[in-house]
């Protein structure tokens, strides 16, 4: 359950840990990895252009047209959503697309509908029950040992703002995430986050947008690793506007999903 002053922390602090234990991931990364390990010709046959809305599907280490990384990040993603039916992804992820997704998208709602309630935005909470799906993105770092360069900032993910009202990390996270934090005098520090099977939670572009900067967005990266020979998996849900619908954001009237999505992509 997460209280005012969990809700409270996410105000100070910038990000929170939810009050219960992460999700067994163990089915979602077996299921990646099983893509990840096929011929890239299957791979490419869900691109993410082939789907057309957010940032659904297959991005790659190189790419240069993916708006879900940038081209010198380095990883390979797979972005599954609510956006689209089961049968538009790869086979690899029908089982737990249908066994184990209403689970985590429900533990994921619970969530953030707790935490706007607590937040108390005026509007956001009805905007939510209305109008936000989810997705979540599927991140594989090969080992480092295989890239003779780095990402932007000498990192293995460059930092950005996530475009989401809130991302959670449903089965945990793996050690080298950095948070940008922001000190009482308004000046920022990375900090890094323990590897830990808590659910943490931090905000997004769209709370920071719906808020007029009042929560900012939680600016973040992945460092590189110390063992060069070591792989890593993450697992980020998204909450985001469903395609095609038009909302009233405070201080800018009615915006569309898209062109809420050109506004964030217009950042970098
Ligand atoms: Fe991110």
């Amino acid at each position: 359950m997460i209280d005012k002053q969990s809700a409270n922390a996410l105000n100070s602090d910038g990000y929170l840990v939810a009050p219960c234990p992460a999700l067994d991931g163990s089915e979602i990364q077996q299921a990646f990895r099983a893509f990840i390990r096929r011929e890239r010709e299957h791979q490419l046959r869900f691109l993410q252009k082939e789907y057309g809305y957010a940032y659904d599907g297959f991005s790659y280490y190189g790419q240069t047209d993916s708006s879900h990384q940038a081209h010198d990040d380095l990883i390979s993603t797979f972005v599954l959503s609510e956006f689209y039916p089961v049968e538009r992804f790869p086979p690899e992820f029908h089982g737990f697309l249908n066994s184990r997704w209403q689970e985590v998208v429900q533990v994921v709602r619970g969530l953030e509908t707790e935490l706007l309630t607590q937040l108390d935005v005026p509007g956001l909470l009805d905007f939510y029950l209305h109008n936000v799906g989810h997705m979540l993105s599927n991140n594989y770092y090969p080992p480092l040992q295989q890239f003779t360069t780095t990402a932007a900032g000498n990192t293995r993910l460059s930092a950005h703002p996530d475009a989401s009202l809130f991302t959670v990390f449903p089965f945990g996270i793996d050690q080298e995430l950095e948070l940008q934090l922001t000190g009482e005098d308004g000046g920022t520090t990375w900090q890094s986050v323990d590897a830990s099977d808590a659910i943490l939670l931090y905000p997004g572009y769209l709370l920071e947008m719906w808020t007029r900067g009042e929560i900012k967005a939680m600016n973040h990266r992945v460092r590189l690793s110390a063992d060069r020979a070591a792989e890593r998996f993450s697992f980020s849900c998204f909450s985001l506007p469903f395609p095609l619908r038009k909302f009233e954001m405070p201080g800018r009237g009615p915006v569309t999903s898209e062109e809420y999505f050109e506004a964030y992509g217009a950042l970098f």
